[in-house]
């Protein structure tokens, strides 16, 4: 890691640390909360490590930026930029070449202070000037959470992989195919959870898919009804298919499954990579600070969060190969390599610009022209039995109790369509003795369980070495 990204992750990990000890439960902002006007505050360029640490001061300069419908950002200077809400965490500005992050500000379980983020880092677009930030909305926008806060729902659930349920299944429908499975056995209910996108992932809030326009219609007409990456012109441009375990890291795993696959896609196949979701799981300040309960997010899971992940890290961390922090399945202090060589990612978004834009065209578009997309979806307790066959929600009736929805992180690798049945082709990271051959089909042009609400993609910056 060069000395600034190692700067970095300190100011980093001190401002967690203030965010973990005045929190204990993590903010629900959505869009209409975030957007207004705000005044931005921030402090000197740091160059000096020492002051680096403290990230104190965000009194030296201050610039007012509006932020509107739909992604325009305009500062007081009048010049046009764009945001987007970070599902309902935080947002993301870049105006005026300079990049402000930020996470939303939460008082206690049930307040969200959504007119604040908390002191995060601000720097222009080449990672330079980086100065420590802070924001306020000029208008209020506190907001009190439900009392039934998904946290304290937890239920054991004990039908996930039974006989009874997986027929149940098969009976209820015909578009795909339930079976139990013998890796499963035994597995808790906090396991599920686990490989499910874990118990931080929990959505509270997600937007609709954005209607498709005229325009994407033309779009979705130019494109082949269907298409796969891994038989392109006779090649495989996917990586293989891994196992994240009973640790929440699908979000770590889709993240760098992304970036394996668009490297393999921009060198034609001559650079072929695996990425290590432990050096996320264990180093990652952007995974981190989603855990309030303690400094490592690690298995606690976050399926929202490939835009900061496969997105913001890779750009301002880069990622590693396997090799250089072997995969382990469960936290642990940062302990990857620091002499291995780190792979960046720029360009990153949510599909169709900002949180809220996405849709089935846009995700085929940037599918077919620029390489698999990550995704959040929702899981239920249905899903952890499919086999084969267009995936869609069976909506079973007692005697299985609802599981609790989790948001867990994927891979969209292409599209099909099978007796009109029009479906996603989805790389999973359970391994590949789970569904086909470690991937599964779901119901595409519908949002099915949120799928077509939250990809995201990122560009990889190429490495000759
Ligand atoms: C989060 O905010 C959304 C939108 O305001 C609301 O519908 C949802 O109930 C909130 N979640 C909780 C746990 O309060
Ligand atoms: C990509 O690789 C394949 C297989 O090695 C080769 O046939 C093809 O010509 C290459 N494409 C380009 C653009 O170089």
């Amino acid at each position: 890691m060069s000395k600034l990204a190692k700067l970095f992750v300190n100011v980093a990990a001190v401002i967690i640390l203030a965010v973990c000890i005045q929190a204990d439960t993590f903010a629900n902002c959505t869009y209409e909360d975030i957007r207004g006007t705000w005044v931005f505050e921030m402090g000197p360029s740091q160059k000096d490590a020492s002051k680096d640490l403290e990230c104190t001061s965000t009194k030296q300069i201050s610039v007012k930026v509006t932020l509107d419908y739909p992604d325009i950002a305009i500062d007081e200077f009048g010049n046009k930029g764009f945001w987007t809400i970070i599902y309902n965490q935080g947002f993301e500005v870049v105006v005026g070449g300079v990049k402000y992050f930020g996470f939303s500000v939460f008082k206690s379980q049930r307040v969200s202070v959504c007119d604040q983020v908390n002191p995060g880092w601000a720097h222009d677009v080449h990672g330079h000037d980086r100065r420590c930030f802070q924001g306020k909305k000029q208008s209020p926008a506190i907001k009190f959470m439900a009392k039934a806060f998904p946290g304290s729902t937890l239920r054991f659930q004990k039908a996930i992989n039974s006989e009874e349920m997986v027929a149940s299944i098969n009976k209820a429908q015909k578009s795909w195919t339930a079976t139990k499975y013998p890796q499963f056995e035994g597995l808790s209910h906090e396991d599920f959870v686990k490989m499910a996108g874990g118990k931080n992932s929990k959505v509270m809030s997600r937007p609709k898919s954005a209607p498709v326009t005229e325009k994407q219609e033309n779009v979705r007409g130019s494109l082949p009804t269907s298409f796969d990456w891994r038989k392109v012109e006779g090649q495989n441009f996917v990586s293989p298919v891994r196992n994240q375990q009973q640790c929440g890291s699908c979000y770590a795993f889709a993240s760098m499954a992304m970036a394996e696959s668009r490297v393999q896609i921009m060198t034609n196949n001559t650079q072929k990579h695996v990425f290590s979701p432990q050096d996320i799981v264990e180093c990652s300040p952007y995974s981190q600070v989603m855990n309030y309960v303690s400094l490592s997010l690690g298995c606690g899971g976050g399926g929202g969060l490939p835009y900061l992940i496969g997105g913001k890290y890779a750009e301002d961390f880069g990622l590693v190969d396997e090799k250089c922090n072997l995969y382990k399945g469960f936290d642990g202090k940062c302990s990857t390599d620091k002499s291995c060589s780190r792979y960046y990612m720029t360009d990153y978004k949510y599909v169709g610009g900002y949180y809220g834009g996405c849709n089935e065209v846009a995700m085929m578009e940037a599918i077919y022209n620029r390489g698999p997309v990550a995704v959040g979806f929702e899981v239920y307790d249905d899903f952890m039995s499919y086999k084969s066959g267009v995936y869609h929600h069976a909506f079973l009736s007692h005697p299985f109790e609802p599981f609790e929805l989790t948001n867990h992180a994927v891979l969209v690798v292409g599209w099909g369509e099978v007796n009109s049945d029009r479906y996603w082709i989805v790389k999973n990271s359970w391994g590949s003795t789970w569904g086909i051959d470690g991937y599964f089909w779901i119901r595409r042009g519908t949002d099915e369980c949120g799928i077509e609400s939250m990809a995201v993609e990122a560009t990889p910056i190429l490495r000759f070495d």
